[in-house]
């Protein structure tokens, strides 16, 4: 694949190896490499899919995790490339990109938090089934929820799969045709239909919470930013 192609000290930069100016100084010092030849002119244009780019003789891409923390609207695939539709990726404008990834999938017209990042362990354990990592949606609905919901939710509900839905929580908002759910598994559509089960059809979805990760409130729909440290940590501790 064909990747951008951006200045050297633009690329460096990006990585966080130094600011601008002490990345224009790193290069013109010898100290970077590509494809394996020293490269000392800062404006050199790298392909960043595809050129390997060594600081100190030390790859700079490999092994490096990225998190962003994404606000994703409505109308964008949860998809790292799509012939026909835009994808979440593609509302990132971040370097590199190779190798980053929506961990799991909220549909095209679910809004709301999306960790986007190349660490695949970390999402294997987000995702995988036996973790019951919860999640925490707002929902709308067309029509009212009733206090007995709560109790539907929490034994379970029939969706068509081999077994009942894992207890849910529901608390319903003082308008009752909106609500918060949190759910510890991730089956294709499973909100929605949790809903459809109860005779209720979900007018808008958003998801605030993935485990210990909140949707930032500042970040408006199709916006991101990167998770802080503190974040990270909470999320890759065991
Ligand atoms: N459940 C759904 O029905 N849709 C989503 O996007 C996420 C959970």
């Amino acid at each position: 694949m064909k990747g951008n192609t951006l200045r050297l000290d633009k690329y460096l930069t990006s990585l966080e190896v130094g600011s601008r100016t002490q990345v224009k100084d790193i290069i013109k010092a010898g100290k970077v490499k590509v494809n394996r030849t020293t490269i000392k002119r800062p404006d050199f244009h790298v392909d960043e899919n595809n050129d390997q780019i060594d600081l100190n003789g030390v790859n700079l891409v490999y092994n490096k995790f990225y998190y962003y923390m994404l606000n994703k609207p409505a109308g964008v695939v949860s998809a790292v490339t799509d012939s026909k539709c835009k994808t979440v990726l593609d509302l990132l404008d971040v370097t590199p990109k190779n190798g980053l990834f929506p961990v799991g999938r909220l549909d095209k017209d679910t809004e709301g938090l999306l960790l986007i990042t190349n660490n695949g362990q970390l999402s294997h354990d987000l995702l995988s089934p036996g973790k019951h990592v919860d999640k925490t949606y707002y929902v709308e609905l067309n029509g009212a929820l009733v206090e007995n919901d709560i109790k539907l939710f929490q034994a379970g509900l029939d969706i068509g799969e081999k077994s009942k839905t894992r207890p849910a929580i529901l608390k319903i908002s003082a308008e009752k045709n909106k609500a918060y759910i949190t759910i510890t598994e991730g089956k294709y559509h499973q909100i929605k239909r949790m809903f459809a089960a109860i005779g209720l059809t979900v007018t808008y979805l958003k998801r605030i919470s993935m485990g210990p990760l909140t949707l930032d409130e500042a970040l408006k729909p199709g916006e991101y930013r990167k998770l802080t440290d503190r974040e990270i940590k909470l999320l890759t501790e065991k």
